[in-house]
């Protein structure tokens, strides 16, 4: 037998991911092997040590009294930005809406001016602690977007400044052109959607790095037929539509989604059954993010409708200005305690369905045989404590493809 690169042996329990009846998987005294980077053999500790002994191992890690899951996948973020937005906090808890402060110039184009200034080093050290942060709390794979450019060469910036922070960064990004996140000042609407089109999306293809175009479709901000137009654009160089759908209002951007057989639609607080039907019909994730809700102090979206239709409810942190958190375990615990998701429910939305909602299917979010060798080690003794000890991190250690990348807590 080969010698594994590493062994995670003892857990209390060890998540495997979604079983065949939509419940999850897992082992009690479980191991998982991992060689060339990819999951070998998940077991028992007994079975798996067996055949891979820990002793053999480049890493070695006894989880006894804790709990393995698959690295969690952050679907849905704006984590490249710049400046500080904190101040905006005070006003919405005073009582100004997100809108309000928007269209004051605030909220997105604030940070748009904040991003424009930055020097390309700022923007890579950025990016580069954001992910070091969402690293430590877990996460093994993130999305990021852009969309605080607004224009053709600072967007073109983001997506040199993400591929560069991500060369050598253990997180996997995967990336999504969103030009279409807000109107730059002084310019009209209808004209920007035509920039998006013939401008940003032709130079962003030329550049072959983001793999989803996604638009902000909301009342005041980008209409449904604005977004189809700038998906369908975004489709025919390559890039697979995703959706900020349903957020304040309903649009009809739920449908859109379907329609285009989006990768996923996200927020959705505002979408009712029938949307719920129509995106489980045609195969589109559902995005929630309780974290925003949260953050906003508006209702959370509603689980169950997607899951009575029979989509896999996917769950992000929307790690951005407005709502500035890189814990998916503080979102599955947002997601159990603001949602009434279980918390098997809130783990696989925090790492299988996350990944199809970016769409992984080479086992990314799960621990099975073959998968990528993305673990996570949180303190305590089942799934349950990811949710239930909030507010804290729970996660002592990560493998990424294999390779110890947090330690004791702390980036190794
Ligand atoms: O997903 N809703 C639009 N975009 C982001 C917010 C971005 C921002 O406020 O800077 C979101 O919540
Ligand atoms: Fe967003």
């Amino acid at each position: 037998m080969t010698d594994p690169e590493a062994v995670v042996h003892g857990a209390a329990e060890l998540v495997v991911g979604p079983d065949s009846d939509r419940g999850l998987r897992s082992y009690e005294d479980g191991a998982v092997a991992i060689v060339d980077g990819s999951v070998a053999m998940v077991g028992t500790t007994e079975d798996v040590i067996a055949e891979y002994p820990p002793e053999n191992a480049a890493t070695a890690v006894d989880a006894s009294g804790q709990t393995v899951i698959p690295g969690f996948v952050d679907p849905h973020t704006h984590a490249l930005f710049a400046g500080d937005r904190s101040d905006e906090f005070a006003q919405k808890l005073r009582g100004k809406s997100y809108q309000e402060i928007l269209a004051a110039g605030g909220g997105i184009l604030r940070t748009v001016g904040a991003v424009r200034e930055a020097t390309d080093e700022e923007l890579v050290a950025n990016l580069t602690a954001q992910l070091d942060a969402m690293l430590v709390h877990g996460t093994t794979t993130a999305e990021v977007k852009t969309g605080y450019g607004l224009d053709t060469e600072t967007e073109l910036r983001m997506l040199d400044a993400i591929e560069r922070a991500t060369a050598d960064h253990p997180v996997d990004v995967v990336v999504t052109f969103m030009g279409a996140h807000a109107t730059p000042e002084g310019m009209d609407t209808e004209a920007y959607v035509d920039e998006v089109v013939e401008e940003q999306l032709p130079a962003a293809a030329e550049r072959d790095v983001a793999e989803f175009c996604d638009v902000f479709c909301e009342e005041g901000v980008f209409t449904v037929e604005q977004s189809r137009r700038i998906l369908e654009a975004g489709r025919e160089h390559g890039m697979q539509p995703k959706l900020h759908a349903e957020e304040f209002t309903r649009l009809g951007s739920a449908q859109l989604a379907a329609e285009l057989d989006a990768v996923s639609a996200d927020h959705l607080l505002h979408a009712n059954e029938a949307d719920a039907e129509a995106l489980a019909d045609a195969g589109v994730t559902p995005v929630l993010l309780p974290g925003t809700a949260f953050s906003l102090g508006e209702s959370y979206a509603d689980p169950g409708q997607f899951q009575d239709a029979g989509a896999p409810v996917a769950l992000a942190t929307d790690l951005n200005p407005n709502c500035y958190s890189q814990s998916m375990g503080f979102a599955v615990a947002l997601a159990c305690n603001g949602m009434r998701m279980t918390p098997a429910d809130a783990l696989l939305g925090a790492t299988a369905h996350a990944a199809r909602a970016v769409d992984r299917s080479d086992g990314t979010g799960t621990l099975r045989e073959g998968a990528p060798g993305d673990v996570a080690v949180v303190d305590g003794p089942s799934h349950v404590h990811v949710p239930y000890n909030f507010g804290v991190n729970t996660v002592t250690t990560v493998l990424k493809d294999g390779t110890l990348v947090v330690d004791g807590g702390e980036t190794a």
